[in-house]
């Protein structure tokens, strides 16, 4: 059985808890895209551990965490990670991709010069070398996992790299160069840390399958900031839609068994880029407080809006959603009317797509549906039946205006809370 969990909206969905809740039943958990510009926390009896790279299964004894050849790793990130859980004892196995593309020095001072030279039409990157990282990867000029397995041809890939590299940092940029020895010196380091961690991957998972072993694939970001199908350019720069668990990760078409699409009952988007729900002023100010909307790798307040249901039903067609894991539900007890965008209206025409066109994107009205608030306590409630009808109603609606069933829901931090949601 595989299950494929992704971001429906914008990233920050509140995937890690849910990854980490379905993980306890996995055998195999396999990240497929992005790198350090993604974090989640996971809290169990060992303490709470904040992960960029190393997938949600890690925390749950026997099972295999995967970290798969669509991913772009920070070396750095990734031993530091490895550090941490190691010294906590986490007990899960860690498997990377010696197809994975490492994220090198000279990618993150690119991301960054490239950003500031976007000046007002930055994307609003996490600086994290992303972009140049993927780059490289598909101009055939990336490093990989692999190649630290020999240190000789590597310093020679590094070398020709660098040359080109170094005369874009000081010539276009205008900024400092980076020294060949400072690289040099670091790949002995990660080949040193890294190397028994480095696998064939793939062969993992086609073993694990002809068991029928249970592999849970895990996105990161969300599906609208996809390279093709998100809001482009202001995107990451990897399919962080499902299609990008079977290239990510070596599998086929028919592999997935069903996937899981991770929305917050209202939306966030961090970074620049269209937004057509996005609120401004006392509910927006009020839900980042009490949801802590700051981003987990930047710490960048994210930008807040309703929840936009015809961007999660194009998610739905953009991933082959089975069902929608709906959390933070709890966020929105405190207010007296909720809403839901139906549809939104273009130079007076009603308009039931998500369009593509940035300009169009940028000048759309949101139509809403509204609700009236429950002003009760939801938080922590860990039943369906025990929700009160508002609430429930709230759900229902959201299921039918989406046209896909709920499958989970949250209403809370806590492991507790999260909620398999049966109806009678
Ligand atoms: P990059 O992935 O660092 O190149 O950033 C590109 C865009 O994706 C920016 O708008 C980022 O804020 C956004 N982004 C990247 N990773 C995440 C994430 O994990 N959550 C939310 N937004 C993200």
């Amino acid at each position: 059985m595989i299950v494929t969990i992704v971001g429906g909206q914008w990233g920050d969905e509140g995937k890690g808890k849910i990854i980490d809740h379905i993980a306890e039943k996995a055998d195999v958990i396999a990240r497929y895209s992005g790198g350090n510009n993604a974090g989640h926390t996971i809290e169990n009896k060992l303490g709470k551990f904040a992960l960029h790279l190393v997938p949600g299964g890690v925390g749950w004894e026997g099972t295999k965490n995967l970290i798969g050849s669509g991913t772009v790793i920070d070396p750095d990130v990734l031993i530091q990670e490895l550090e941490l859980i190691n010294e906590n004892n986490l007990p899960g196995k860690i498997f990377i991709s010696e197809k994975a593309h490492m994220i090198m020095p000279y990618h993150i001072k690119l991301d960054q010069a490239e950003e500031a030279y976007r000046g007002s039409e930055a994307v609003g990157t996490t600086g994290r070398g992303i972009g140049p990282a993927y780059s490289d990867k598909i101009s055939r000029n990336g490093i990989r996992i692999g190649d630290l397995k020999d240190i000789e041809t590597l310093q020679s890939k590094i070398s020709k790299n660098l040359n080109i590299k170094n005369k874009i940092l000081k010539e276009i940029y205008n900024t400092d160069e980076i020294s060949e020895k400072y690289i040099f010196e670091k790949i002995k380091v990660w080949n040193q840390k890294l190397s028994k961690y480095i696998a064939n991957t793939e062969q993992i998972l086609y073993e694990n399958i002809e068991k029928n072993k249970f592999i849970l694939l895990e996105g990161a970001q969300g599906a609208l900031l996809d390279i093709d199908h998100g809001t482009y350019p202001y995107v990451t720069s990897s399919n962080s839609i499902s299609g990008g668990s079977l290239t990510g990760l070596g599998l086929g078409a028919k592999d997935i068994d069903n996937v899981m699409g991770v929305f917050k009952a209202f939306t966030t988007r961090v970074g620049e880029g269209p937004f057509p729900t996005e609120i401004f002023g006392n509910d927006a100010e009020t839900i980042r407080e009490i949801a802590g909307e700051f981003g987990t790798t930047t710490g960048r307040p994210r930008r807040i809006g309703w929840f936009d249901a015809v961007a999660a039903k194009y998610s739905v067609n953009i991933n082959g959603l089975d069902g929608m894991v709906i959390t933070k539900l709890d966020i929105l007890d405190k207010f007296e009317k909720i809403k839901i965008c139906t549809h939104y209206e273009y130079e007076g025409e009603v308009l039931s797509y998500f369009p593509t066109d940035e300009k169009i994107l940028n000048n759309i009205k949101p139509v809403y549906k509204e609700f009236e608030g429950w002003d009760e306590s939801t938080f922590d409630v860990s039943s369906y039946e025990a929700l009160n009808s508002k609430a429930k109603g709230f759900l229902k609606n959201l299921e039918d205006i989406v046209g896909i069933p709920i499958v989970y829901i949250s209403t809370g931090p806590s492991r507790e809370a999260t909620i398999p949601i049966k109806k009678s």
